[in-house]
Formats: structure tokens, C-alpha cells, sequence
């Protein structure tokens, strides 16, 4: 058998190996009239079952790294695509510019464990509070213990995923610069959704 011939790929070519990331809207306590800032993350992952527990990677040159030291609370909502808009503004726009819930009109839900709000239209907001904060690189990863999800059961969106140049099986939503949103495609929505699966 022939055996296969691995390439040495730098990071950007490597993503269209390496898709797709579920893409994640991180809501921080801010010093903005809002009161919050928002910014779009596909750096995410579960790292623990008991206490579950989600971290995320924050860039330090966005301004939400100048949040973070003094976040207690935070909420990563999961977009579908009725927010691909706001995901993509919110992913390329600063909180340095703007007060993105206030100028995208961002339509708000109150959280039952923490003061930080989720978004009324996503399918779902995650409610945690700061574990523990890792720098890496240039960016720290924020860890956080989940006190709820707050799930839209109601919803038959599919997640926005973050993918690269490669499309196929993909419903490709909005795409500026490198970033590309999209779902599973196409869509063929199951309503026996399992509540309980792992
Ligand atoms: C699809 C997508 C995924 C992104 N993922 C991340 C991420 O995981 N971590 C990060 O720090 N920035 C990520 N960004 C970039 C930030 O969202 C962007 O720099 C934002 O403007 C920062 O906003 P802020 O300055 O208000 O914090 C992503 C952007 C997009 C569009």
C-alpha cells in the first residue's frame, strides 16, 4: 500500500484541513453606555464534565482583552442564522469604535445566574462564571464554569460555523475577508431533537 505524503502547510492553509469551529458571541460586563461588549469567537471548547466547565481564546488586541481581568461573568451565545449579521459586525467591529449593543440594536434577554444578559434571538445562552484565565500567545484562554444553559427549544436554526475556503457541504451565509459563516448544509432540519444525548 502507498504510504501518503504529508505536506508542511503554514496556520492559514492548514484551516482548510482543520474546519469547521462553532462560532460563539462572548458578552463581557464593559465600561460602554450598554453596559456589555460583544465579540464574535470560534476559539472555544468544553474542558470539564463535573463542574462542566467552556473555555474560549481571547486575542490580545481586541478591547475584550481589557476586559477580561475584571469579568466575573460572562455569556457565550450561539448564534443560528438569524444573527449571521450581528456575528460577522461583531467579529470585525471594536468596542473602541462602537458600543455594538447599543448601535446594532441588540435585543437582550436577562440571565437567571449571572447580571451579564444573553441575546434574545439566539438558540442558546451559556451562562458562566470566570474560572481561570491562561495566557498563551497573543491570546489567554478564559475558562469558565457554566451555571446554565439557557437553551430556545422552540428554534430549528443550526449553529453558525466558522469554516475556511473549503465549502463543500456547507450553506455558505456571509463571507468578509477570511471569514466565512455558514451551516450545515443543506438544511435538513431533524425535529426529533435528543434532549438528553450526550
Ligand atoms: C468568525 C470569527 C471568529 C473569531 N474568533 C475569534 C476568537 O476566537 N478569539 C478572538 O480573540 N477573536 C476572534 N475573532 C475576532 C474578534 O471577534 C474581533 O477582533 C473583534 O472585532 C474584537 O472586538 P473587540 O475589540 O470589541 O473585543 C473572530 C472573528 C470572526 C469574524
Amino acid at each position: 500500500m502507498n504510504e501518503p505524503d504529508f505536506t508542511s502547510l503554514r496556520r492559514q492553509q492548514f484551516r482548510r484541513y482543520f474546519q469547521p469551529s462553532r462560532v460563539l458571541l462572548g458578552i463581557f460586563p464593559a465600561p460602554v453606555p450598554s453596559g456589555f461588549n460583544i465579540i464574535t469567537l470560534c476559539f472555544s471548547m468544553y474542558c470539564s464534565y463535573r463542574p462542566p466547565m467552556m473555555a474560549v481564546a481571547i486575542n490580545d488586541r481586541s478591547s475584550t482583552w481589557d476586559l477580561i481581568n475584571s469579568a466575573e461573568e460572562f455569556v457565550l451565545s450561539v448564534p443560528g442564522p438569524a444573527l449571521v449579521d450581528l456575528s460577522m459586525k461583531c467579529g470585525i467591529e471594536s468596542m473602541r469604535q462602537i458600543d455594538k449593543i447599543t448601535e446594532l440594536q441588540l435585543e437582550l434577554v436577562q440571565s437567571k445566574t449571572v447580571a451579564v444578559p444573553g441575546l434574545l434571538r439566539a438558540i442558546a445562552n451559556v451562562e458562566l462564571r470566570k474560572s481561570t484565565l491562561v495566557q498563551t500567545g497573543d491570546h489567554a484562554i478564559l475558562v469558565g464554569e457554566v451555571l446554565r444553559f439557557a437553551v430556545n427549544t422552540s428554534t430549528k436554526e443550526q449553529p453558525l460555523l466558522s469554516i475556511g475556503p473549503f465549502t463543500d457541504g456547507y450553506d455558505l451565509l456571509q463571507k468578509k475577508g477570511v471569514h466565512r459563516l455558514a451551516v450545515v448544509g443543506p438544511s435538513d432540519i431533524s425535529t426529533d431533537i435528543e434532549h438528553n444525548a450526550p
